[in-house]
């Protein structure tokens, strides 16, 4: 079985340095994102607009390690309103992965719908980055995997199986027999338990910190990761969680670690949940937050933690617009 990769990238001048460079980084974008080695790749087919004359892509991939595959390459016809100065190729492999095809500089461009990138975004609750994520991922077009409602599910589950302490012994079997499923209508995430569709039931105040007692076992953890990557697999995404970027995602395209005074924190939790009709007082919702931010960071798997390659930000004096803006810019510097 042969899997087929495409990809297309772009040079800024008909030079063979422009040419080798352009080559060597869309061959290490296909190899890390499809994670291939070398000695997986068949056979390498390119071909080039005719504006490219002064090196044969093909020649620039075997300079650039691929001994042993079967190159080509050939010249396009010249069309009307192509992008100019283009490299396209197909990359054959052994195997029957799902591909992951890969458009670089002025040639992602060509098919947005191909481009997959994933955003990581991390940070304690009522950072913002929930709002954040949403927002963004609907004027990126691409998904919003919100994680914590996962974990949120599980505690509901087990608080209706009538647990009060949760162990790795009575959370197991429930695990089994677990029936979670994330859908989306018209582009909003619901979360469908056992059939029932639990999106609001999850946000009451007593599954938050039922939610962050659960998600400190090591089985829970497993489990939701394992759906998480699937997800994020499929197509471009914003996951926001804890441990995104550390552990679910830790090749994310855009990594952020986003955080806000615990003071800013409890008030927009408590806004939120006063919008949404529950009478809460701050006190009590700043303690939780410091106890679920405690909790959190110091369990003993996949504790919230910044990645290193993330970037940190502090949205105690933005909007939810201007933080929003920031990580598209970002973002848009980055694939
Ligand atoms: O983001 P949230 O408040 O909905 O998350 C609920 C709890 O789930 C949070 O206290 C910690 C846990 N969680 C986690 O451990 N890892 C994630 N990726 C997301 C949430």
């Amino acid at each position: 079985m042969l899997t087929a990769i495409r990809g297309a990238t772009s040079v800024a001048a008909d030079t063979p340095e422009e040419i080798r460079g352009a080559v060597r980084e869309l061959l290490e974008a296909i190899c890390h994102k499809n994670r291939l080695r070398e000695d997986d790749v068949v056979c390498i087919l390119f071909s080039n607009t005719s504006d490219i004359r002064s090196l044969y892509p093909a020649k620039a991939a075997r300079e650039a390690g691929f001994a042993r595959a079967a190159l080509f390459s050939a010249a396009e016809p010249e069309i009307d309103g192509a992008l100019p100065l283009c490299i396209r190729l197909m990359v054959l492999t052994e195997g029957d992965g799902r591909p992951v095809h890969v458009y670089l500089r002025a040639a992602a461009s060509l098919r947005r719908d191909r481009v997959h990138f994933s955003v990581a975004l991390d940070g304690p609750s009522g950072s913002g980055k929930s709002t954040a994520a949403k927002q963004l991922a609907k004027e990126l077009d691409i998904l919003y995997l919100d994680t914590g409602a996962m974990y949120r599910a599980c505690a509901l589950k087990a608080l209706r199986a009538g647990l009060g302490e949760f162990t790795a012994e009575n959370v197991a079997p429930l695990l089994k027999e677990l029936d979670l499923r994330v859908v989306y209508e018209s582009g909003a995430q619901r979360t469908v338990l056992d059939g029932e569709d639990v999106s609001e039931a999850i946000r009451r105040p007593e599954i938050s910190m039922a939610a962050s007692r659960i998600s400190a076992l090591a089985c829970v953890r497993e489990k939701m990761v394992e759906m998480q990557r699937a997800i994020a697999a499929e197509q471009s995404c914003v996951l926001d969680g804890r441990d995104i970027g550390t552990h679910v995602l830790p090749d994310a395209d855009c990594k952020f670690f986003i955080t806000a005074s615990v003071d800013v924190r409890a008030k927009r939790r408590c806004d939120e949940l006063r919008a949404k009709g529950f009478a809460v007082d701050f006190d009590t919702v700043r303690r939780e937050i410091e106890e679920r931010d405690r909790g959190d960071a110091t369990r003993a798997v996949s504790p919230l933690r910044q990645a290193e390659d993330a970037e940190y930000i502090d949205t105690s004096d933005l909007t939810a617009a201007q933080v929003v803006a920031l990580l598209k810019r970002k973002i848009q510097e980055k694939v």
